[in-house]
């Protein structure tokens, strides 16, 4: 069985209704993370009763059953004790076969100190003393329904909590450190209406009778969907109404949505094996969007998907050692490997493109026969796909092999002519590639599903074609010769289009008038930016069609556009004309800078604190004078008390203050490191202080990186600031990083936080 850093003291087998034999040897392959025990005889197949009595290790490093430290408002710090066991750590906190196929009931008791707060899966039978020692209870919970070991999940430590019943009868509570519990209420709201949308999604009733959220103190990932006992980072789960900003509550909704989808689709139904990572966590990133965009629908938040998952998986997958969606795994540390871009954006956009090819109905339909067949059992990604085809009658397979079975993506090369009446289109794919154009012999194909637009009706599909082979001739009816043609409506399709020039400069319009929906305007600037990027088309003509953005007021739009021109930025810093495109920057940003201003205006919602927050940024680190003499002036009355910064301003300003500030600035920034109480705002320092450019000062910052000051999960996104922060930073953090590989190492053991 399996099983790491644990010491068996006995271990016996009874048969049912037989006498125990006890285990003579216990012979354990460390490598494999397993270990054998040894009976004197034969034992007998059928049913019986393993006793194991054995000690492990409360660890330090975030994995298995681990400590979690936190100071008491008296400043005496403290521990917590909690688990994590996805992918492959349940076997360091009690022997198991610890695979996600090999499901079973669990029944477990704790034995606590009485103050504490022990939680698990399930609900609590029975709460008792405990004989040999006073300061002890023994909390039994319910039985679990059967499962996967790494979805099993205990708690012990110091917890407020605020609860609600949500309105198909779940009982919801959200845990946070003692004195915070205000801060749960953005995520219990949240919770309390994702679960009633799943169950008439899904059409399944969560299957538990409670569920509890909890924030950890440290935590490795973000969030972890444990079966009835969610875990969070502090800053995927509190907000504070005062000192939260946007971007945090939309994270936190996010992050709320994924873990609960997976309390069906993962949890009820399971993975056959991690080769299939892919189908829960891409699944649980695409619904995410759809459970919020449900509860905050002026998020907007499928057009940030784009700019989120979308362009960002594609911008991974298009390099030669990218991966197929779907890869064999073996030892654990291969399982630590996929829990990348390719899994869950590149797993959530395919699903997306799938869901727009079939349509909502029978997608729908499709999961509730998935979800249906296989509960309480497992299922590999040829099932889903059996189950969607019988929903809609297509050839689901057939496509979506194609694009999880290969790795990359297609490129597709249109030109048009018109025709009479008509336009006749030209379609050819190719694999796109980061680097250019595929070398090799046989190019990959894709089944692609393409929808077609034109200026008659931007926002509606004109013609729906599956392209299936290398090249293809489209006939549209109708199109007048002034009008414009537009491939990938909605930017569903996991593809970049490059368009004829002719094709391009009439879309061009539609950008400057906004008649082109605002992910299209999107999609249409990334694949120009990647495309100039890959060497195909200059990038010349690229930020030439910046202009057209003049008008442009859409948030997701500006914050790729931004995203695009700072990669731009970093390659120029190693050339002479790094402070040209640092004044194309200030021009391309100051007319939508004007247009904001500082302050908050009547009637204004969450995406224009959003945009506020990234223009001001933008021009701030670009140098752009009245954006820094205000920073100055404001993060002065905000260190001074006589005026506190309002949330969304305080990443920009403390980034404009820090960029263009001296040693005095680091030190009052880390001073409000100290004093903050909330993981947020330390999170929102940590992640700027990168920004200084004072090579003394960037020096002082990684060292800042590995203290006591930065939780060990912090500490990659305080260097991956210096790394993005100036080209000094870059080299400074690299040679960081190997000077302190063996600390580095050691602290993360392998696992996706050192690979971030
Ligand atoms: N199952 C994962 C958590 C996880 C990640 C466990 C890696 C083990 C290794 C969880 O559902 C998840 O995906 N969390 C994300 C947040 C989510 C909103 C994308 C995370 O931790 O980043
Ligand atoms: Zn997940």
């Amino acid at each position: 069985m399996n099983c790491a850093d644990i010491d068996i003291i006995t271990a016996s087998y009874a048969p049912e209704g037989d006498e125990e034999i006890h285990a003579t040897g216990f012979n354990y392959q460390n490598e494999d993370e397993k270990v054998t025990l040894s009976f004197p005889s034969t034992l007998q197949t059928g049913t019986g009763t393993l006793k194991i009595d054995f000690v492990g290790e409360l660890n330090d490093k975030m994995k298995g059953f681990y400590r979690s430290k936190y100071t008491t408002p008296s400043g005496e710090v403290r521990y917590a004790a909690v688990t994590q066991f996805e992918a492959t750590d349940a076997r360091r906190a009690f022997p198991c076969w610890d695979e996600p196929a090999i499901k079973a009931t669990f029944d477990i008791s704790l034995v606590v100190p009485k103050d504490r707060v022990a939680l698990s899966n399930m609900n609590v039978i029975d709460r008792k003393p405990y004989p040999d020692d006073e300061n002890l209870v023994e909390v039994k919970f319910a039985r679990t329904p059967v499962m996967s070991t790494y979805l099993v999940a205990f708690v012990v430590g110091e917890y407020d909590f605020v609860e609600t019943r949500s309105k198909d009868g779940v009982c919801v509570r959200v845990y946070t450190p003692v004195g915070k519990a205000e801060q749960g209420k953005f995520a219990l709201e949240v919770a309390a209406k994702t679960l009633p949308f799943y169950k008439d999604y899904f059409n399944v009733p969560y299957p538990l009778p409670k569920i509890d959220l909890i924030a950890i103190a440290d935590f490795a990932a973000g969030a972890m969907e444990n079966w009835g006992l969610v875990t969070y980072r502090e800053t995927a789960l509190l907000i504070d109404p005062k000192n939260s900003c946007s971007s945090s509550r939309q994270w936190v909704a996010l992050v709320v949505g994924h873990e609960l989808a997976h309390q069906w689709f993962g949890n009820l139904v399971t993975m056959e094996w991690w080769t299939h990572l892919w189908l829960n966590e891409g699944f649980a990133s695409w619904i995410e969007y759809l459970c919020v965009d449900h509860c905050f629908p002026e998020y907007d938040i499928w057009t940030q998907f784009v700019s989120a998952d979308y362009t960002r998986a594609q911008e991974l997958d298009a390099l030669d050692n990218s991966h197929p969606i779907e890869v064999s795994v073996g030892h654990p540390s291969e399982v630590d490997e996929i829990f990348d871009a390719i899994s869950y954006s590149k797993g959530a956009s395919v699903i997306r493109m799938l869901h727009d090819y079939i349509g909502d109905k029978d997608f729908k339909k499709g999961m509730n026969m998935y979800l249906t067949k296989f509960q309480q059992k497992n299922a590999a990604t040829e099932d889903l796909w059996e189950s969607l085809e019988n929903a809609s009658g297509r050839p689901i397979a057939a496509v979506m092999n194609t694009w999880t079975k290969q790795m990359g993506f297609p490129l597709i090369y249109v030109e048009a002519e018109q025709v009479e009446d008509d336009r006749l289109l030209r379609l050819s794919q190719k694999k796109f590639c980061a680097g250019g154009s595929y070398v090799g012999e046989d190019c990959p194909q894709w089944m692609v599903p393409i929808t077609i637009s034109t200026s008659e009706d931007p926002n509606q599909a004109k013609l729906k074609i599956l392209m299936d082979k290398p090249e293809m001739n489209v006939v549209l009816k109708n199109v007048k010769p002034d009008q414009w043609v537009k491939l990938n409506l909605g930017t569903v399709g996991f593809y970049r289009t490059q368009y004829s020039s002719a094709m391009l400069e009439s879309l061009l319009p539609g950008i400057r008038d906004l008649s082109l929906p605002p992910v299209d305007r999107l999609g249409l600037q990334n694949d120009l930016f990647s495309l100039s990027r890959a060497g195909i088309i200059s990038t010349v003509e690229v930020l030439k069609v910046m202009e057209a953005f003049v008008n442009e007021p859409n948030y997701t739009v500006w914050s790729d556009l931004s995203c695009n021109l700072g990669i731009l930025s970093t390659l120029l810093s190693h050339t002479d004309f790094y402070e040209e495109i640092q004044e194309f920057v200030k021009d391309v940003f100051s007319p939508i800078g004007e247009r904001l201003g500082w302050d908050p205006k009547p009637g204004e919602g969450h995406l224009d604190a959003l945009l506020r927050g990234l223009v001001l940024g933008k021009l701030g680190k670009a140098g752009h004078k009245a954006t820094l003499e205000e920073a100055h002036r404001r993060f002065k009355d905000h260190v001074e008390g006589k005026q506190i910064l309002s949330a969304d301003l305080r990443s920009p300003v403390y980034l404009t203050v820090l960029k263009h500030g001296d040693g005095t600035t680091l030190d009052i920034m880390l001073k409000l490191h100290k004093q903050a109480d909330m993981q947020e705002e330390k999170n929102r320092i940590e992640r700027v202080l990168g920004a200084t450019l004072l090579p003394d000062l960037i020096q002082k910052v990684l060292t800042f990186a590995l203290s006591e000051e930065v939780r060990p999960q912090d500490t990659v996104s305080v260097i991956g600031g210096v790394a993005g922060g100036s080209k000094h930073g870059r080299k400074a953090a690299w040679k960081f990083i190997k000077d302190n590989w063996e600390e580095l190492y050691n602290r993360y053991q392998g696992g996706f936080l050192i690979s971030y």
